[in-house]
């Protein structure tokens, strides 16, 4: 499969949808206090939102984030005859009574983002057979999805990769199998329980994904009448049944999103509750801030973050759940370079993940980048520039470095942080942020405004 460029989708009119000509303008430098609500989370949105067709029924979703990676999910739905309707902001009902298998021309669409491919398993699983738009999303170098072409061969599908388009059949209906997945994949791992869920017998797959939103997909799928056991663990067993119906069911908190926030009020000294979360996601996280001196508050549903002087330095490696989340490597990078001392930031899930440093350096950080680890010298204070967001995670980096420096940051290729950040401008505002999103007219923004 071809290598996809950071910027996805092709035809002028296509990239009109997402490239809204957007820059975020911040003066920074002020400590953020007050409490922050974290949305749905996007990477089980995507999936619960496209797996929800397998049902042949309406299924009403909550707790929905408001982001453009969801539009386009929901999109590449109707544009396959699947009814969809608000009931309000963040709970959407999606009536699949009557899809059309044969529609696939929103191709473009499918090439917005990378969680397009839940699609195949999805179809696979309603009508043994899908024709889909190659995915895209972030450029971290080669994002392989062999090991979902393998799984659904194991269960019996031929699977055809066409130039653009990803071309899966089971003639012969789908059958339980013994999956064994050579690398832990997120998307590999919930890709294969979609399309095993109404297989012919029982299906297990080996080395899964322990990450929240395989569970949360996992649970989606069992309340429509699924029968998975052992989501969260290395061994995923599906038996397959006949038949889902419609559900009513609220997506859990992104683990991003707040770990996003609880660097950003490590970052800039304040005291920043984040509200809306399930504290165990963000073990990983939160040990980490604690070992560099931050000060971290838990109750039931909310963690609260608060600095009482110069954090220091921290070595980290992101891995799958529960380790690190590579979600999270540019966000603590910013917060190493605002440290005391040298740490290293190693990147153990992507190829190269690290293409946001030539940013940060525009910043004052000082970064070395060798192979998959990044030498981060601490210099204490980042200076105000302008800078791009190179891809979502990136873009969130962007932000906490941009808050934490004294002075003006421009922030450009925003559309990136709109595709995960559910309104990320008004969240911030609300605990003090001085923080504006600008349209820029015909591309020349007055730098004055
Ligand atoms: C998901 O991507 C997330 N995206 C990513 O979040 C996240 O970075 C990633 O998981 C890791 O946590 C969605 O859920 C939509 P993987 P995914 O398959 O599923 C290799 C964000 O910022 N691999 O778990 O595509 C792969 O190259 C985004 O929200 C294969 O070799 O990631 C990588 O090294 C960006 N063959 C590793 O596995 C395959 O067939 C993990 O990838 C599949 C993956």
């Amino acid at each position: 499969m071809k290598n996809h460029h950071h910027f996805p989708g092709s035809s002028p009119d296509s990239e009109r949808i997402t490239l809204r000509m957007e820059k975020i303008i911040i003066h920074g430098g002020k400590p953020l206090t007050g409490e922050i609500a974290v949305s749905g989370m996007k990477n089980a949105a995507v999936a619960i939102v496209l797996a929800s067709v397998m049902t042949e029924d309406k299924c009403v979703i909550e707790n929905l984030p408001r982001i453009s990676d969801v539009d386009i999910s929901l999109e590449l739905l109707r544009a396959r005859g699947v009814r969809v309707k608000f009931l309000n902001r963040t709970t959407v009902e999606i009536d699949s009574t009557v899809m059309d298998s044969e529609l696939y021309g929103e191709d473009d669409l499918a090439r917005k983002m990378r969680a397009s491919y839940y699609l195949v398993g999805a179809l696979l699983a309603r009508f043994g057979k899908a024709r889909v738009g190659c995915p895209g999303g972030c450029d971290f170098g080669a994002r392989p999805i062999d090991q979902h072409i393998k799984g659904f061969e194991a269960l019996g599908a031929d699977v055809v990769m066409e130039p653009d388009v990803i071309n899966a059949s089971a003639s012969d209906g789908l059958k339980g199998a013994s999956v064994y997945m050579d690398v832990v994949s997120v998307g590999a791992t919930i890709n294969v329980m979609l399309a095993a869920v109404k297989a012919d017998g029982v299906t297990v797959i080996e080395n899964a994904a322990h990450e929240p939103h395989v569970v949360d997909t996992a649970n989606f799928l069992n309340a429509c009448g699924a029968d998975i056991s052992g989501a969260g663990t290395d061994t995923i067993k599906i038996k397959g049944v006949k038949q889902l119906h419609g559900v009513t069911y609220a997506i859990i908190p992104d683990m991003i999103e707040a770990g996003t926030f609880l660097i950003l009020g490590a970052a800039t000294g304040g005291r920043l509750k984040i509200s809306n979360v399930i504290p165990k996601h963000l073990d990983s996280i939160t040990a980490k801030l604690e070992e560099m001196g931050a000060t971290i508050e838990q109750d039931d549903e909310a963690v609260t973050v608060s600095t009482t002087g110069p954090l220091s330095r921290v070595n980290i490696k992101t891995q799958p759940y529960p380790g690190f989340p590579t979600d999270m490597n540019p966000q603590m990078c910013v917060l190493m370079s605002l440290a005391q001392g040298v740490s290293t930031l190693t990147e153990g899930v992507w190829e190269n993940r690290f293409r946001y440093v030539e940013e940060l350096k525009r910043m004052g950080a000082k970064i070395k980048v060798e192979g998959r680890t990044a030498t981060v010298e601490g210099v204490g204070a980042l200076n105000a520039a302008q800078v791009r967001a190179l891809d979502l995670r990136a873009g969130a980096a962007m932000i906490v470095a941009g808050l934490a420096a004294e002075g003006r940051t421009e922030i450009d290729e925003v559309h990136h942080i709109q595709r995960g950040y559910e309104d990320i401008i008004h969240k911030l505002e609300s605990v003090g942020a001085d923080i504006r999103m600008v349209s820029i007219p015909d591309n020349l923004f007055d730098k004055a405004n």
